[in-house]
């Protein structure tokens, strides 16, 4: 059985990034398999969180899910703390961690900056509490955006030493699901800078929550290169803020980058834009409105967490109390 585990950190707003690049593929993918979406508020305090803005932002992460289209019914959605096993599993996998693993990881390079003395353990160690996530499952495919695949191999990597050590193919080992043109969505105010919740200028992102006319001043405002739109797809991948919009553009579409490019091949830059703004607004306004009505009540979508949390810990705990026999651990 192919069954898909994925989630977003409740970290604030939602961007047009994480839906391009996940929610709206998670959308699609779950006709087809067996779905389980997890709003990972374990990771999001790997920095620090106000709580009050955390238990927020992990209620309107999940109204967006099911705005954006994926049905609870079907698919399980819970938040991360609820399901423990998801951190003892992770503590099982930190021991099996060598450290020159997690010394390669980008992600902490980058967000530790130049703190890494100073910076938690948790940040250090959020890999694999990723890979816990995903094999406490036994997940097959993981639709993510192209930022995480480094981390998603060292899931493989750690599903493949589990085994070795304690019992071969005991995890499947999980294949990254990274699909369609805006698999990495770039800040509109720097074309080689990945688009992000935590960049300080909210010129640099659409979020899910803006309104028509300020989703329509940021693309307006937008930086782009004086020259008009790139005739080939090659031709684009040479000018990053140009090649962003236009995989936005494909994306917002579902279309490919290669007609998108052929669409408004050699064209003003001006009244793309305007076309984009449109798109945007048509598909993220509908989203926006779901999504606050759903949040308008508050007991009932904390019922649904709820209920996500039992589905999800009856398919959790039968792997947890396999993987503690095989460690050598007593159970009650
Ligand atoms: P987070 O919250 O940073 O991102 C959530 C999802 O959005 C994608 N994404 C992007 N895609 C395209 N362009 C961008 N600019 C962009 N920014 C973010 C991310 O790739 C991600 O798919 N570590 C994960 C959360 C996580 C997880 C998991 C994912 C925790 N456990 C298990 C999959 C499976 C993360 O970075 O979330």
């Amino acid at each position: 059985m192919n069954r898909i585990l994925s989630g977003i950190q409740p970290t604030g707003n939602l961007h047009i990034g994480n839906y391009l690049g996940a929610l709206k593929n998670w959308v699609r993918l779950q006709a087809e398999y067996d779905c389980i979406f997890c709003i990972v508020d374990l990771h999001a305090i790997t920095v620090p969180q106000d709580p009050a803005a955390l238990r927020a932002s992990t209620r309107e992460v999940a109204a967006t899910y099911i705005a954006a289209g994926i049905d609870a019914e079907r698919a399980v959605i819970f938040n991360q703390s609820m399901v423990s096993a998801h951190a003892e599993l992770s503590w099982i996998l930190t021991c099996l961690t060598p450290l020159g693993w997690l010394n390669r990881m980008t992600q902490f390079k980058d967000k530790a900056g130049k703190n890494k003395d100073s910076v938690g353990l948790g940040l250090y160690a959020y890999p694999v509490l990723m890979a816990a996530d995903i094999l406490i499952y036994k997940a097959t495919h993981v639709p993510v955006g192209e930022d995480q695949k480094q981390h998603l191999e060292l899931a493989r990597d750690l599903a493949q030493m589990f085994n070795k050590t304690f019992a071969p193919d005991f995890f499947p080992l999980p294949e990254p699901v990274i699909m369609g043109p805006a698999t990495r969505v770039m800040s509109l105010r720097d074309g080689t800078k990945k688009m992000s919740k935590s960049d300080a200028s909210d010129y640099s992102r659409i979020n899910m929550t803006d309104d028509a006319d300020t989703i329509a001043l940021k693309i307006r405002k937008a930086k782009t290169d004086p020259l008009p739109l790139p005739v080939s797809v090659e031709a684009a991948a040479a000018r990053p803020e140009a090649e962003n919009l236009l995989s936005i553009y494909a994306a917002l579409t579902d279309a490919s980058l290669a007609d998108t490019v052929a669409r408004f091949a050699g064209g003003e830059f001006a009244r793309f834009k305007e076309t984009l703004a449109e798109i945007a607004v048509a598909k993220l306004a509908p989203i926006a409105d779901e999504r606050a009505r759903i949040l308008a009540d508050v007991g009932e979508l904390d019922r649904l967490l709820r209920r996500g949390a039992e589905r999800a810990n009856a398919i959790a705990e039968p792997t947890m109390a396999a993987v503690k026999d095989l460690v050598g651990m007593l159970r009650p």
